[in-house]
């Protein structure tokens, strides 16, 4: 089977692929340098596939521990995670997510063309999008970064799409991701955000597990179902699926191609705090507040595409998203430790 190397390997969805490309069947090499994820991680996922992960610890920008990498293993594909993710701090610290996120794409790419090796899916986002003209979004929508963070997705499907361009023996799949939520459906392994979490459902988890008292709702004056904003929330066991459909497509059949990853389905703040105090029978307090600088009414992907060219769809609702992300929650109230 072929070998894969995914990079940003201990992260939140880049874990549960790790899985899922494990029981596909695929020989997975991780690489991680731990600056946002916890080593545990490795523990949970020996734990889970009852084989030790195949791991090094290295910074993807670092050209010569990257070559080095390649002259050690085989790798027939490449998944590339690793990179910063937060919008504000991005905005903060604008060359730090520059270096990174592109500096380590432009790594990765430059080591594997030097290796011969030439298939990558990237890990992007709806981010690119901007404020969507219409709903659903799909991909041949107008792409308007609004941020650093969302400048560096672009740039690298930018990147990634003059290669393919360049050399018809690149493949490339860019995946743009909606909002990944849940966890694995064992509990040992989750979302685990350092800090005061920035994304909606961490949040909410955290308000319900008792760290935090209450969630702060982003507005509620949006031109929405009840005035508060609309998200496309997909399950990150979905997610993970969707990146073993890509590199299948990836090791059949030649071209590139950019995909939407979404349900098509969008819900609202008020929707997914209600689905959350269901599914785990504590209650979540909100209190209004302004809107948050940056954030659009709404969103929603436009799945089609992905369908037709991956031949998957996202299979969990709302109800399991909220349900295994409080699994993940209660049993690990403090993260990974
Ligand atoms: C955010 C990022 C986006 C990134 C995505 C990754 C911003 C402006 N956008 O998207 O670039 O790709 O995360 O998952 O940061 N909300 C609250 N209270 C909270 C947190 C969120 O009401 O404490 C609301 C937001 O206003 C929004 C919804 O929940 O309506 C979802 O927010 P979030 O989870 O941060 O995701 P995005 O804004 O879609």
């Amino acid at each position: 089977m072929p070998t894969i190397l995914l990079t940003g390997a201990t992260g939140y969805i880049a874990s549960h692929t790790w899985l899922s490309l494990l029981s596909s069947g695929f020989e997975v090499l991780g690489v991680d340098d731990f600056s946002n994820s916890s080593p545990l991680v490795l523990d949970r996922l020996r734990e889970l596939c009852g084989t030790r992960p195949v791991f090094e610890r290295l910074d993807v920008t670092d050209r010569v521990a990257m070559h080095a990498l390649f002259a050690r293993h085989r790798i027939d594909a490449v998944v590339h995670f690793a990179a910063f993710k937060a919008v504000g701090d991005s905005t903060a610290r604008p060359l730090a997510y520059y270096r990174n996120n592109v500096g380590g794409l432009l790594s990765v790419c430059d080591v594997m063309q030097a290796n011969g090796c030439k298939r990558i899916v990237f890990s992007s986002s709806a981010t690119v999008y901007g404020d969507p003209p219409s709903l659903p979004i799909r991909e041949d929508s107008p792409l308007a970064a609004t941020n650093p963070y969302g400048q560096t997705k672009l740039m690298g499907e930018t990147m990634l799409r003059d290669l393919g361009a360049a050399d018809a023996a690149w493949q490339t799949g860019c995946l743009r991701y909606f909002n990944p939520v849940g966890a694995h459906e064992s509990g040992r392994i989750g979302e685990d955000p350092r800090g005061t979490p920035n994304n909606l459902m961490p949040f909410v988890a955290q308000v319900a597990v008792g760290r935090r008292p209450h969630l702060s709702v982003f507005g509620r004056d949006w031109p929405t179902i009840d005035g508060t904003g609309v998200r496309d929330y997909i399950h990150v066991c979905d997610l993970a699926d969707g990146h073993v459909a890509a590199l299948r497509r990836l090791l059949d059949t030649a071209g590139c191609f950019t995909v939407n990853l979404g349900t098509g389905q969008g819900n609202s703040v008020l929707e997914v705090v209600n689905a959350y105090a269901r599914a785990s029978g504590r209650e979540v307090p909100v209190q209004f507040a302004p809107r948050r600088p940056g954030d659009i009414a709404a969103c929603y992907a436009d799945p089609l595409l992905a369908q037709q060219l991956l031949c998957w769809r996202a299979k969990h609702d709302l109800a399991r998203m909220c349900a295994d992300s409080w699994r993940w929650q209660s049993l690990n109230p403090e993260g990974f430790q």
